[in-house]
């Protein structure tokens, strides 16, 4: 299969949909690739460093779409783009279907398959193809760099000769991938970062990078992103009020603001008022990431910075991923690989548009002469925490009651199984030998205190019991050496399998224990 990628022609726009390194894997996967000439030049990509990776330069987009099965592209495409695509040809790009309905007749009229990335679902197995994810990764961490270049002051707190400064204190509106990845800047740059969300499971992962999220005085009913497909829905006027009361409250103290928050198909809800902003310190700083849906702040110009009456710089661009063109290429092309892989499943450079794969499904919006858009909905749940189930309040009375129920049952059970075991044991001791019985009863204590111990420990505490078990099972390399001597063949085999056993145990302990600790070590 030939891979074609054309040069984009919106203005400004620096990022290309294939890089050289993504190139040489499109290769692995048994397919040619092609790129117009200059594709890459944005994106710090020239077309020498293409030709060295085995790509074909050609020279017009005309050339390029003549050339090619799959066309892949960053930007959706102009009609013009359309108007030459052939049967049976397949674009992958940005599309946006839902807006671009006259775009998306014209691509059937073509009887061409289109792929939409801002189409693939959000489930697990998506995410490597989650072009919009990587985009908005790239956006929230470009935000922040934004804002620090029109912010007069550190982000982190100093203790100089020269004087004590205050750090920055960063508030991020929306805890979805941009709202994250802003989170996780801004907390390395050293900032006092706070963060909000409709959705409550995003509050640990907000407190798991180092942030503070901001708790609002107000009950509702918790949102399950998993049934709207890891998206927030719509809160109610109560919450809105609640939510505006609590940012009027904090917006002084803030120096800079980044909002990101969006609900999918809608405008971008206002968020961040003109009064808010009006009491923000002179020097502060918005970046408003949803300026392209109505932005989430009153104040906010689509594609410019402006700067408020009581100076406060607030920035309305939308084009961040673009402003890290080398960066965008690398992540948006290795996601145009991963579907092109999904496409390919055999690796032998033939395309199988399987349309009962949900991704595949979910992303095609025409094929074979037809609009495919809207797709079912996936058969895999979004990825997303469940909320607890609400358990109802009991009474002290209740509670105490259904303790006391519990403690009986429990001691029952211990009582019968203690008659059990003994009545076993001394049915044993009437046929064994004394010195076998004196052996076996500490073998079944020190099962039952094992068990019992082990038994209480929490799972996530497992991996640090290993270390523990190390010193048993090393206890029982020591009792198995002393019997290896043995004239008996049955004790010496057991007494080898001891050993082999828990050294397996006292490694891989080891082994297990490393690669945990590794998992917190920074690089
Ligand atoms: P997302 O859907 O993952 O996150 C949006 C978050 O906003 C969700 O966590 C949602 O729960 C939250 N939210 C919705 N309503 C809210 C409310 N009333 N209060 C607080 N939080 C609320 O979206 P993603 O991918 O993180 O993108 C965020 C924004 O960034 C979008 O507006 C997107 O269009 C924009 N974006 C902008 C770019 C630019 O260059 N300006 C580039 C890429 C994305």
């Amino acid at each position: 299969m030939k891979i074609g990628v054309l040069k984009e022609t919106f203005p400004g726009e620096a990022r290309v949909a294939l890089t050289p390194a993504s190139a040489l894997q499109q290769q692995k996967l048994g397919h040619e690739c092609f790129v117009e000439a200059g594709a890459g030049v944005a994106a710090q990509f020239s077309d020498a460093d293409f030709i060295a990776a085995g790509v074909t330069v050609c020279a017009t987009a005309g050339e390029l779409i003549g050339a090619v099965d799959v066309i892949a592209k960053v930007r959706p495409p102009t009609d013009e783009e359309v108007d030459q695509l052939g049967k049976g040809q397949t674009l992958i790009s940005f599309f946006y279907p839902a807006q671009n309905e006259a775009l998306l007749e014209r691509a059937k009229g073509r009887s061409a398959t289109v792929i939409a990335m801002d189409m693939v679902p959000r489930i697990s197995r998506a995410q490597k193809m989650d072009a919009l994810s990587s985009m908005a990764n790239i956006a929230g961490y470009r935000a922040v760099i934004e804002a620090g270049n029109n912010f007069g002051r550190f982000f982190t707190g100093q203790i100089t000769a020269a004087g004590k400064v205050p750090p920055a204190k960063v508030l991020i509106i929306g805890g979805g991938v941009a709202g994250l990845a802003a989170v996780g800047t801004s907390t390395s740059l050293g900032a006092i970062t706070y963060a909000f969300d409709v959705r409550p499971e995003v509050a640990e992962q907000v407190e798991s990078m180092g942030a503070e999220f901001v708790f609002l005085d107000f009950e509702e009913e918790q949102q399950d992103g998993a049934a709207t497909g890891g998206y927030a829905s719509v809160s109610s006027p109560e919450f809105r009020e609640a939510q505006l009361k609590k940012f009027r409250e904090i917006a002084p103290e803030m120096d800079i603001v980044i909002s990101t928050a969006l609900i999918p198909g809608r405008d971008a809800p206002k968020l961040w008022l003109e009064d808010m902003v009006a009491s923000m310190k002179a020097g502060s700083v918005v970046v408003d990431l949803a300026a392209e849906r109505g932005g989430n702040c009153d104040l906010t110009v689509m594609d410019e910075k402006v700067v408020s009456p009581n100076g406060v710089t607030i920035i309305g661009y939308t084009d961040f991923p673009s402003r890290m063109g080398a960066q965008s290429s690398e992540l948006y092309s290795t996601n145009i690989r991963h579907m092109m892989a999904d496409l390919t499943p055999e690796k032998d450079g033939v395309v199988n548009h399987n349309m009962e794969d949900d991704v595949i499904r979910g992303a095609t919006i025409t094929h074979e002469g037809k609009i495919t858009f809207p797709p079912p909905p996936p058969k895999v749940a979004a990825i997303a925490a469940k909320p607890k189930a609400s358990v109802p309040e009991l009474t002290p009375e209740e509670k105490r009651a259904e303790e006391v129920a519990a403690f009986k049952a429990q001691t029952k059970n211990q009582v019968t199984l203690l008659a059990v075991g003994g009545a076993l044991l001394l049915g044993v001791g009437l046929v064994a030998p004394a010195s076998f019985m004196q052996h076996f009863i500490v073998f079944v204590l020190s099962v039952f205190i094992g068990f019992q111990v082990i038994w209480g420990v929490a799972h996530s505490l497992h991996t640090p019991l290993m270390a523990v078990t190390n010193a048993i099972s090393s206890i029982i390399i020591l009792g198995a050496l002393m019997q290896i001597g043995s004239g008996s063949m049955l004790v010496i085999i057991l007494a080898a399998l001891s050993v082999f056993m828990a050294g397996i145990n006292i490694f891989g302990g080891f082994l297990v224990t490393r690669r945990m600790l590794a998992m917190f070590q920074k690089s």
